[in-house]
């Protein structure tokens, strides 16, 4: 079976074309057509801007991906459904559903979050899902979300906890924004720290690790924010040094919490994605304590092959009307 895969959920135009058989997938292409240069102007993503911009690259980028797959032909339609900017899902909805009417092909709605789990099913580069243990703990830290989600199988999640205010990757955005290095802001704070590594470490600043010794599996990440502005303001600080703060702070409370999660619900495996998943640190101090699953970086980020993939589990949940649901949960 031959899926179409589209994502137009935040500010990256995704469509991807796989082909699936027995729950293996093969990508034939996954194109990402990033908006980052448009937003990097204003330090974050406008809705209207990236809604404007997804009705400009979608028919482009379709062709792109049925030109690298070299075959036009497929038998479903997935589609982000939610959550995401609604202007935004729209787009990639009315794309959706006028390809299903014209080439009388069903479709199926999908869930994005969902969707940065099962990008680590895509076969090939992980372990199939024939082969991951459950019940499985996800820690799903993305631009717009920070969930750890108790997955039992494919369907079958449970929201253990959130985050009350900002995102992880968010909290990344805000501060780099604070510290004048652009959009997206979590690539732009790794690098810098990077730099800090073959630096003094005299320099060192102490930032806090918010909600890490609570009894529950919530986040709250604005006050480090907070907790930046204000150093920023009041006293002299080295930039690398306070990249390497901020990443260090937000890597201990995710690690802390998910393992936390994974002990008390006795899982057997840790799922991560989204697209702070795509940190290096993350990744390491991570592997150090758990055998963790992770996509490759380019799958953490949004892309179409999640959405694809997600789409093929759900198949039979095919319709005619879609709707957009920011706020969808799993
Ligand atoms: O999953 P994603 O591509 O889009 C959403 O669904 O939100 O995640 C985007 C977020 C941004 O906040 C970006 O700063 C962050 O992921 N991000 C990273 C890295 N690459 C992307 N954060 C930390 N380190 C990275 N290497
Ligand atoms: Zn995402």
């Amino acid at each position: 079976m031959k899926i179409l895969a589209i994502d137009t959920s935040c500010d990256d135009t995704c469509i991807a074309l796989l082909e699936a058989k027995d729950s293996y997938f093969k990508i034939l292409s996954n194109i990402v057509s990033s908006q980052v240069k448009l937003h990097a102007k204003y330090g974050g993503v406008y809705p209207f801007l990236a809604k404007r911009e997804h009705q400009k690259n979608l028919p482009f980028v379709f062709k792109k991906a049925l030109r690298q797959a070299q075959g036009k032909q497929f038998d479903l339609i997935g589609v982000t459904a939610g959550p995401g900017l609604e202007p935004c899902l729209w787009q990639g909805i009315n794309f959706a559903q006028d390809l299903s009417e014209k080439f009388k092909i069903p479709i199926v709605p999908v869930n994005h979050i969902e969707a940065h789990i099962l990008a680590n099913f895509i076969d090939g580069f992980t372990k199939s899902i024939k082969s991951i243990k459950f019940p499985a703990v996800c820690l799903i830290v993305s631009g717009g979300h920070t969930q750890l989600i108790l997955m039992k199988g494919i369907g079958d999640y449970k929201i253990l906890g959130e985050t009350r205010d900002d995102a992880a990757g968010e909290c990344f955005d805000k501060v780099a924004r604070i510290l004048g290095l652009g959009y997206p802001g979590g690539p732009a704070i790794a690098a810098n720290v990077a730099k800090y590594k073959i630096q003094n470490t005299r320099y060192k600043i102490q930032l806090p690790r918010p909600m890490i010794h609570q009894k529950n599996y919530d986040f709250s990440f604005s006050g480090l924010k907070t907790a930046v502005l204000y150093k920023v303001r009041s006293e002299k600080y080295n930039k690398a040094a306070m990249c390497a703060e901020v990443q260090q702070a937000i890597i201990d409370v995710l690690i802390y919490k998910t393992l936390k999660a994974a002990k008390d619900f006795r899982v057997k495996s840790i799922i991560l994605g989204g697209g702070v998943a795509a940190n290096n640190e993350l990744r390491k101090q991570f592997k150090n304590k758990f055998d963790i699953i992770v996509p490759p970086e380019e799958f953490c980020t949004d892309n179409g092959a999640m959405i694809g993939v997600t789409a093929y589990f759900h198949r039979l949940k095919k319709t005619k009307e879609i709707k957009a649901e920011a706020n969808l949960k799993i």
